[in-house]
Formats: structure tokens, sequence, C-alpha cells
């Protein structure tokens, strides 16, 4: 048993029940965030704030955000969560009749939250995760974080069924992300990954990495991966909350070097952050 947060309430979690009509369970109608926490310590809550505000705004969601970020330390204080954890915050559009409509102006978002200690898969960073092309079949606004993930959750399972971690969703030709991830490749010590576009999630880890680049002078750039180019590709790495930084070993049965020096600074200087900010 855990405890939870859901509407203003912290209570545990078999009681915290909403209605079947809630949008969320009826159109997969919310959004949502994944928030890490280093030794008890929240990693970039503002930043995780800002994201959820503007996946609101874009979703015509209208939640009051301010008081909901005391909601994740209060999750770790209430289940003793002292080391790393993950924090997740969801808000749907709330309930209401079912109608592809939205619901009145005056219908309250629902807003759960929830807290579990993790640490990732320490193979994710030795040897390096395996990774597999998926084609993109997502809507256009994979720049909202939005709960509606069956595409994602497919590419994850088809990973998982060919024996691989994460899945990368391929558009035109061009490597745009994983299924819970940002895509990076190294070329030629040039450190690229997909611009922010309507296509891909404005990753938080991926903006970290790109900020340390420009701050150390790791040549980068946010210009399309395309597949076609991957077999020239030195390095390739992933950036999420759940990987911190991690190479990927493996790309469709084909491995790759191991000497990655750059991905290897890379999450050195990714881990100095971490340990800045959470000592
Ligand atoms: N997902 N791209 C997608 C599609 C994602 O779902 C995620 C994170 C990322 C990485 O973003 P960030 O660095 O801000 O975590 C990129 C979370 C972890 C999830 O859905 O569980």
């Amino acid at each position: 048993m855990s405890t939870v947060y859901l509407n203003g309430r912290y209570l545990p979690d078999d009681q915290a029940l909403i209605s079947p009509l809630d949008r969320g369970f009826t159109y997969g109608d919310g959004v949502y965030e994944v928030i890490r926490a280093y030794n008890g310590r929240i990693f970039l809550l503002a930043e995780h704030f800002a994201r959820l505000a503007s996946s609101c705004a874009k979703m015509r969601i209208g939640a009051h955000l301010t008081p909901l970020e005391a909601v994740p330390a209060k999750l770790l204080e209430a289940n003793g969560l002292g080391g790393d954890a993950l924090i997740y915050v969801q808000i749907t559009r709330g309930t209401a009749p079912r109608s592809h409509l939205f619901p009145p102006p005056d219908t309250k978002p629902t807003v759960f939250a929830m807290a579990w200690a993790f640490k990732p898969n320490p193979a994710l960073a030795d040897p390096g995760a395996s990774a597999v092309l998926e084609p993109d079949v997502r809507w256009s606004r994979c720049d909202i974080k939005v709960t509606s993930l069956i595409p994602n959750s497919f590419a994850a399972q088809r990973a998982r069924d060919l024996g691989a971690h994460e899945g990368l969703f391929v558009r035109d030709g061009a490597v745009l992300e994983g299924s819970l991830s940002n895509f990076f490749a190294v070329a030629d010590g040039e450190v690229r990954t997909a611009p922010l576009s309507n296509y891909i999630l404005p990753g938080i880890t991926r903006a970290v990495v790109l900020d340390l680049c420009r701050d150390h002078g790791i040549p980068c750039r946010e210009t399309p991966v395309y597949a076609t180019e991957l077999p020239d590709a030195d390095e390739l790495f992933l950036t999420s909350t759940v990987y911190d930084v991690v190479p990927i070993d493996c790309l469709d049965g084909r491995r790759l070097p191991a000497d990655r020096p750059v991905t290897r600074r890379i999450a050195q200087l990714f881990r100095g952050v971490v340990e800045r900010e959470c000592a």
C-alpha cells in the first residue's frame, strides 16, 4: 500500500477512487509528467511543471498547477522515499457524460499523483540499451505529453518481444525519439538530435544534454537524423527521466562499437548536474 494524491487529498492507493466517466478513462484525455528524485531530492521540478503547464495549455485543460508543485515532495515524505524515486503526476479533463465535445468549462480536472522507489536497470548504462526501429504511427502532436500512449506502448512491447529495450520511432526516414526517450547520434565528433517540432516530446533530459554540450564545447546540432545515416554514426544514445543518459549498444540486432567517448563524457557531465542539484 502506498499513499497517493487525488484531487487535493493524500490517501491510501486502494481508497483513491475515480468515476468511470473520467475523461482519462473514456477518452485517454489527460496529460502527465514523470519526475525523478535522487537521494530524496526532486530533480528539475520547475522544468517538469513548466512542461505540464504547456501540455495543459495545448490541451485546453484549465488546471491550477502552482499548488500542485508541493505534491511530489509530500508524496516522497508520506511514502518514506528518501532514496531514488519516480513521481508520476496526471491531470485529466475531469468527469463528464461521454461526449466527443469538451465538457462544460466548470468541470474540474482530475489530478492524481503517486511515487515509488526507482533505480534504472544498470544494464542500460553498461553494456547499453538495445533498440529497434519502429514506424511512427503516432498522432501529430507528440510535443504534448498526453496519457494516450497506445503507439508508445506498442513500440515498447514490440521492442521487448524482440529482446530489445527501446523502440525508436521513424517518420519520413528520420529517427525522431524512443517510446519513452529522446534519441541522439554522434558522427564525426558532432552530437545530433531531432529538432523540436510537433513530432517529438521536448525532453527535459534532452535539454540538459544540449546545454551541457554547448557549455563544454561539445559540437551539437538539432537537425534530423535519418535512418540511412545510422550505419555511419560512431555512437548512439538515449536520454530520459527514467534512463538518464544511456548508450545504445545494439540497433536492430547490429552491435555498435563499445568505445563511446562522447556518450561517456555527456553521461558523466549529466551525473555532475544531478549531484549538484540533488546532493
Ligand atoms: N517519458 N520522448 C517520449 C515520447 C517520452 O515519453 C519521454 C519521457 C521522453 C524523455 O523526456 P524526459 O527527458 O523529459 O523524461 C522523450 C516518460 C519517462 C514516461 O512516459 O514514462
